[in-house]
C-alpha cells in the first residue's frame, strides 16, 4: 500500500482506540535491557520498522531477544543483555534503517565498550547530522569518525571514557541520551546541560536499570561506572501517534474519541497545550504511573471554534514531532498561527519545514516558512491534492488527516513510510470514521 487515497470525511471520528506503543520509550527499553546483566522483561515494545532496527542492532552485538507475545501495538520481549561481558564485535556494519534514535543512542552505548562498529542507514538517515553526537563522544575519549559531511557512516571505537560536562548547542534528546548512555560507562559524573528541556525518557529509565541519575533544571547527570541490572518496563501508548487522531477529531464535525493508556510525560505533550489554546476540547485523566512514566486516558471532541496561536521557541522541544499536524490544524483556525524556533525540523526524516509549507500550499492554505519559523493563516477550505510523504512517517500521517478534511480526494504517495512508527494508521483512522463504519 504505497499510495493511499482519502476522501473528504462525511462524518467525524467516533469510538475508542488502542494506539500503538511509544517509539522513544521502546528504543530505550531495548537498548538498556541489551546492556543489562540478566533477563529483562519488556511489556508493550512497539513493533515498527524503527524499533526493529534497534532490536536487530543489539542482537548483532550479542544481546538475545525472545518475543514472547504481542502484536504491532506492543510486543512482550524477554531480553538477555550482554552485561559486564560487554557486546560482541559484530561481523559487519550495523544498519540503523530510517531511525535517528537508533543511530544516535547506539553511538552513545558503543562509545563505552572496546568494539569497532560502523553504523549505516537508509538514504534519509544518511543525510542527517551525526557530528552532534560524535563531538561530545570524542570529548569523552571515544574514537568517532563520520563522513566528510558529518553524516553516516559513523565508525565508533569505544572504551576508556572520561566523564564530562557537556553544554549541548541543541535541545535534542538524542544528543543528551547519547552522552548519558556513554556516561554510564565513564568514571565519575557525566552531565549534559541543554538549552531547553527535551524529552526525558532516558533520565527516567536509567534508574530503573540501576544507574543513578540526578536532575537539576536543564542539567541531567549520571554517575558511572554503573553496571546495569535487568529490569521490567511497561511501555505506554505513544502520544505522538495520538496527536494525529486528536488533530483529526478536533477538526472533523461530530467527533468523540477516547484513547486509553497514553503516555502523558510533560516533555512530550506540548501539543496538547497548543491544541487547547487554539480551542480544542481535550480532557486528560491521569492513571497510576507506569514505572517512571505518567499515563492517562485522553478524550477529544470536535472543537467549536479554533483560533490561531503563537508557539514560542521555548515550547518547541515538547512538541517537535507534532508541528506538521499542528500546522494542518492551524489551516482550520481563524487568524495567524506562528511556530518559532523550528529549524530542527529541517534535519528530521525529511526537511519537514519545507515539506509542510509545500504540502499545505498544495492543499490551498496560505503558508510561509523562514529558516526557522512557519506561519499559517486560516481558516481555509482545503482542496484535495496529490502529496508525497517524502518517505517521512509523520508527513504521511499528516497528509492522510488532511485528506479527510480537504474537499474531494487526496492521494498520499509513499504512504508506507508510516511503518516507521504506526503501521496500522490507515486502518485505525478510517475505522473510527462514523463510529466504526467503513471509511
Ligand atoms: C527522539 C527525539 C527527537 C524526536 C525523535 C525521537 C528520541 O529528536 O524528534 O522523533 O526518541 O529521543 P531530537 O532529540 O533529535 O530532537
Amino acid at each position: 500500500m504505497s499510495d493511499v487515497i482519502l476522501e473528504h470525511a462525511g462524518a467525524g471520528l467516533v469510538g475508542e482506540l488502542r494506539l500503538p506503543t511509544d517509539k522513544s520509550i521502546s528504543h530505550r527499553a531495548v537498548l538498556l535491557a541489551a546492556q543489562a546483566e540478566g533477563e529483562s522483561f519488556l511489556i508493550g515494545v512497539l513493533d515498527s520498522a524503527d524499533v526493529r532496527s534497534t532490536m536487530a542492532a543489539v542482537e548483532a552485538l550479542g544481546a538475545s531477544i525472545n518475543r514472547v507475545h504481542g502484536d504491532e501495538r506492543g510486543m512482550q520481549l524477554k531480553v538477555r543483555g550482554w552485561g559486564e561481558a560487554g557486546p560482541a564485535q559484530p561481523a559487519g556494519p550495523i544498519d540503523c534503517g530510517n531511525s535517528g534514535t537508533t543511530a544516535r543512542l547506539l553511538a552513545g552505548v558503543l562509545a563505552g565498550w572496546p568494539v569497532d562498529v560502523t553504523l549505516t542507514g537508509d538514504g534519509s538517515l544518511s543525510q542527517r547530522p551525526m557530528e552532534r553526537v560524535a563531538a561530545p563522544l570524542r570529548l569523552m575519549g571515544a574514537h568517532v569518525e563520520t563522513s566528510a559531511a558529518g553524516t553516516l557512516p559513523m565508525r565508533i571505537r569505544g572504551g576508556g571514557l572520561t566523564a564530562i560536562t557537556y553544554e549541548s548547542p541543541v535541545a535534542s534528546a538524542q544528543v543528551k541520551s547519547a552522552v548519558l548512555l556513554a556516561g554510564v560507562r565513564a568514571d565519575g559524573v557525566t552531565s549534559v546541560i541543554e538549552p531547553r528541556t527535551s524529552r526525558d525518557h532516558t533520565e527516567r529509565m536509567l534508574p530503573v536499570f540501576g544507574a543513578p541519575v540526578e536532575r537539576d533544571g536543564l542539567t541531567a547527570s549520571v554517575t558511572g561506572p554503573a553496571p546495569l541490572k535487568a529490569a521490567q518496563v511497561i511501555v505506554p501508548a505513544d502520544p505522538s501517534s495520538a496527536a494525529f487522531i486528536m488533530a483529526a477529531a478536533t477538526v472533523l464535525p461530530g467527533s468523540k474519541v477516547l484513547l486509553p493508556n497514553v503516555g502523558l510525560n510533560p516533555t512530550r505533550i506540548g501539543f496538547v497545550d497548543v491544541l487547547k489554546e487554539m480551542g480544542a476540547r481535550i480532557t486528560l485523566k491521569d492513571l497510576p504511573a507506569m514505572g517512571n512514566e505518567s499515563v492517562g486516558t485522553i478524550v477529544v471532541q470536535t472543537a467549536q471554534q479554533l483560533t490561531g496561536v503563537t508557539v514560542p521557541a521555548a515550547a518547541v522541544p515538547a512538541l517537535i514531532d507534532e508541528v506538521p499536524v499542528l500546522a494542518l490544524v492551524a489551516t482550520q483556525a481563524s487568524g495567524r498561527t506562528r511556530f518559532e524556533g523550528v529549524g530542527e525540523l529541517r534535519v528530521k526524516e525529511s526537511d519537514r519545514l519545507e515539506a509542510v509549507r509545500a504540502g499545505l500550499e498544495a492543499l490551498g492554505a496560505p503558508v510561509e516558512a523562514g529558516e526557522d519559523w512557519l506561519e499559517v493563516h486560516g481558516p481555509t477550505t482545503l482542496t484535495g491534492a496529490t502529496l508525497h510523504s517524502a518517505d517521512d512517517h509523520r508527513l504521511a500521517m499528516t497528509w492522510a488527516v488532511a485528506g479527510l478534511i480537504a474537499s474531494g480526494e487526496t492521494c498520499v504517495e509513499g504512504f508506507d513510510a508510516v511503518d516507521v512508527s504506526y503501521p496500522a494508521f490507515h486502518t485505525d483512522l478510517t475505522g473510527l470514521l462514523g463510529g466504526g463504519a467503513e471509511g
